[in-house]
């Protein structure tokens, strides 16, 4: 399983925690406080039920007692028929608690004695005899209770006991063998008090119950946060990352539950994130190493070509010269140029060999096409064959482009080259500029990456062999050639459309077999007005004055050491030479008096450039240090000289420029 894998299967555990923070302290505080709130109920509902029937009970068992009592007290007033003994009786019974009313009624069930609290009781009453003696007959044994919402009413039937076997016993109230009924008594208990107990009772309950839920709330929520509070913080520390160097191992707490097992879990898993991303970087860093390499090999390919391309200008110009004094004639200012031009291309080269491994952008500048496109002209003039006619159409729109100037006159170069290839028997070469529109159809249809609007257009036009179809289609694919085994790279178009492309820019062909070839290059128009022309190339020599004085020229290349001699001595200096960093320090001290200024070659054998610096200063404070190197800076930093304080020359330097500076310094 890849890192990526593992990343994403991050994103889902915090998709799962943010859910499940959400989602399970709601759960688990729903089902906590639910299960109480069920629990409290039953307990409530069980507790209200056993009070009401307790309450219920009591008040039958008081009426059960008082109903027997009743009975008993009334046998002789029901047997001897005394009204006056009964209502004696009954008064005492309806002065306890919840009696409403007493009734005794004879054996023909004719009411004797009515004792009542208030008018109603009779209108209260459940039972009939009739209904009283059904239950008798069925064997239901005393007292039959009825009960409806507003009261109790229980019924009891009057005995007497006959037969007694002596009138002790009669006396002691044994009851006898037999008995006989002789009437009955009703008493009519009222439930408004107990029904007001129970609403009490019930409020109690009620303000209890809602202090408990509200407790219960507490205590549940106190539990919830402690299940889920190590969740709802690993989800928080989950969110924060938002990279793999910023996930962090999660404060487990010496948790021995399932949160602290999560926890623990989750830091492995980040232990071992953070494992596999270091393997990562590793092996990125090693892939990168690759690439880098194989760029280089196939970028030295490609600057090999091109290289070829500009020392077969600098070859043929300084062949032009040889052959020129050899014969005593005079020698083409051209010539001079056209070597000058490309120097100053193979220059650029390097520069751009030494961004491209540096990892850096290639350069681009506002640049004016016209200006590029005569320069190509002048160069081809000088080298391409006689039989060949090259003529110039620019625009007077004069075009400026965003574009590094090497990359361009590269591009220009590899056409030129190619056009000549093409027209061995001789023809025609026109070069041109236009200004065209594109429309958003067409660039749709050009490439991917280009936008409508103004560009630029470069055509190289030539009367050749021409392409077929599928010559044409496979053109820019890198080492195609249609050329024999020495004498094409097949790069030259592959890295013409690698460039236009990284200029945005694209490039059309036009071409049939015998009927020779267009290219059209194509250069998104830059939104600027004027160009930065750079100083040190349009320095002259002619235009400068000679000097005097003498210059310790030090550089461990004989041709360089043998060039500036020559330079410097025209320009009216006394050189010194020498040839590493020892000998700079004994020829220095040999002529110490003498020496004005040192033109150093900052890595020498022996000694480096800053290091002499450093002993100069100690034997002569005023003397004057130009240094110069062929290192681009980030290597010279490298090796531990840092240039940003002195007076620092890239190589190669033009003539001019190098001249001036020393001019410069001697002044100064
Ligand atoms: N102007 C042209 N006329 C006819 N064919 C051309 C023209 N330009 C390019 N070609 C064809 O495209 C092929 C590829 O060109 P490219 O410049 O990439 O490589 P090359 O010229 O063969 O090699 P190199 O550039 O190293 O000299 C050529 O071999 C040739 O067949
Ligand atoms: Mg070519």
């Amino acid at each position: 399983m890849g890192l990526i894998s593992k990343i994403k299967d991050i994103d889902i555990m915090d998709l799962i925690l943010s859910k499940l923070h959400g989602g399970l302290f709601r759960k688990v505080s729903t089902v906590f406080v639910g299960i109480f709130i069920i629990f409290s109920l039953i307990i409530f509902a069980f507790f209200s039920f056993q009070q009401l029937r307790y309450l219920k009970n009591s008040l039958i068992n008081e009426g059960n007692s008082l109903v027997s009592a009743l009975a008993i007290n009334s046998k002789l007033g029901v047997l001897a028929g005394n009204e006056l003994m009964l209502k004696k009786e009954a008064t005492g019974f309806l002065y306890q608690p919840n009696v409403i009313g007493i009734s005794i009624f004879d054996r023909d069930a004719a009411l004797m004695s009515i004792k009542k609290k208030g008018k109603e009781h009779i209108a209260m009453r459940l039972a009939s005899i009739s209904d009283i003696k059904g239950r008798m007959k069925k064997g239901e044994s005393p007292p039959f209770i009825y009960e409806d919402k507003r009261c109790i009413d229980i019924w009891a039937p009057v005995y007497v006991s006959v037969e007694f076997k002596d009138e002790e016993e009669m006396m002691l109230g044994i009851a006898p063998k037999k008995k006989r009924l002789v009437g009955w008594v009703e008493l009519i208990l009222d439930k408004s008090d107990i029904l007001r107990k129970e609403r009490l009772y019930t409020l109690y309950s009620l303000s209890l119950f809602i202090l408990c839920i509200a407790w219960a709330y507490y205590l549940m929520r106190r539990a919830s946060l402690k299940i889920v509070g190590p969740l709802d913080r690993m989800y928080k520390l989950v969110r924060g990352f938002s990279s793999v160097e910023e996930m962090h191992e999660i404060p487990v707490e010496k948790r021995h539950d399932e949160a602290g097992r999560l926890a623990s879990a989750f830091n492995e898993l980040v232990r071992r994130v953070k494992k596999r991303e270091e393997e990562k970087e590793r092996l990125e860093r090693q892939l990168l190493n690759a690439q880098k390499l194989e760029a280089i090999g196939s970028l030295s390919s490609g600057i090999a070509h091109d290289f070829n391309n500009v020392l077969s200008s600098i070859m043929g110009g300084a062949d032009m010269i040889k052959y020129h004094l050899q014969r005593g004639e005079e020698i083409s200012l051209n010539t001079a140029e056209i070597i000058l031009m490309s120097c100053v291309k193979a220059r650029e080269m390097i520069g751009r060999l030494m961004t491209y491994t540096k990892g850096q952008e290639v350069e681009k500048r506002p640049l004016k096409l016209n200006d590029q496109v005569i320069m190509i002209k002048k160069l081809v003039a000088g080298i391409i064959s006689d039989d060949i006619e090259v003529k110039l159409d620019i625009t007077p729109d004069d075009p400026i482009v965003f574009a590094n100037p090497t990359q361009i006159y590269q591009v220009l170069m590899n056409m030129v080259t190619n056009a000549q290839d093409a027209m061995p028997l001789g023809g025609s070469l026109k070069i041109g500029t236009k200004v065209v529109e594109i429309s958003e159809t067409e660039a749709s249809k050009k490439a991917s990456w280009i936008n409508p609007g103004k560009y630029a257009l470069i055509s190289i036009e030539d009367t050749g062999i021409g392409m077929d179809e599928e010559t044409k289609k496979r053109i820019f694919d890198p080492f195609f050639t249609t050329k024999e085994m020495d004498k094409g790279t097949g790069l030259g178009l592959h890295n013409s459309y690698s460039i236009i492309k990284e200029h945005d820019g694209f490039i059309d062909v036009i071409s049939s077999p015998g009927k020779g070839t267009t290219f059209q290059i194509y250069l998104p128009i830059a939104d600027v007005k004027e160009v930065v022309v750079d100083q040190e190339e349009e320095e002259s020599l002619k235009d400068l004055p000679h000097g005097y004085g003498t210059i310790l020229v030090a550089d461990d290349d004989m041709f360089v050491r043998g060039f500036l001699k020559d330079l410097l001595t025209d320009f009216g200096y006394d050189v010194i030479l020498a040839t590493n960093g020892m000998d700079v320090m004994k020829k220095f001290k040999e002529n110490i008096d003498k020496v004005d200024l040192l033109l150093l070659d900052i890595v020498m054998p022996y000694k480096h450039g800053r290091a002499i610096q450093d002993e100069i200063r100690h034997i002569k404070p005023e003397v004057k240090i130009i240094f110069m190197s062929g290192y681009p800076d980030y290597v010279l930093e490298e090796k531990g000289i840092f240039i940003s304080d002195i007076e620092y020359l890239h190589k190669p330097i033009r003539s001019a420029f190098l001249i001036k500076k020393i001019q410069q310094a001697m002044n100064s």
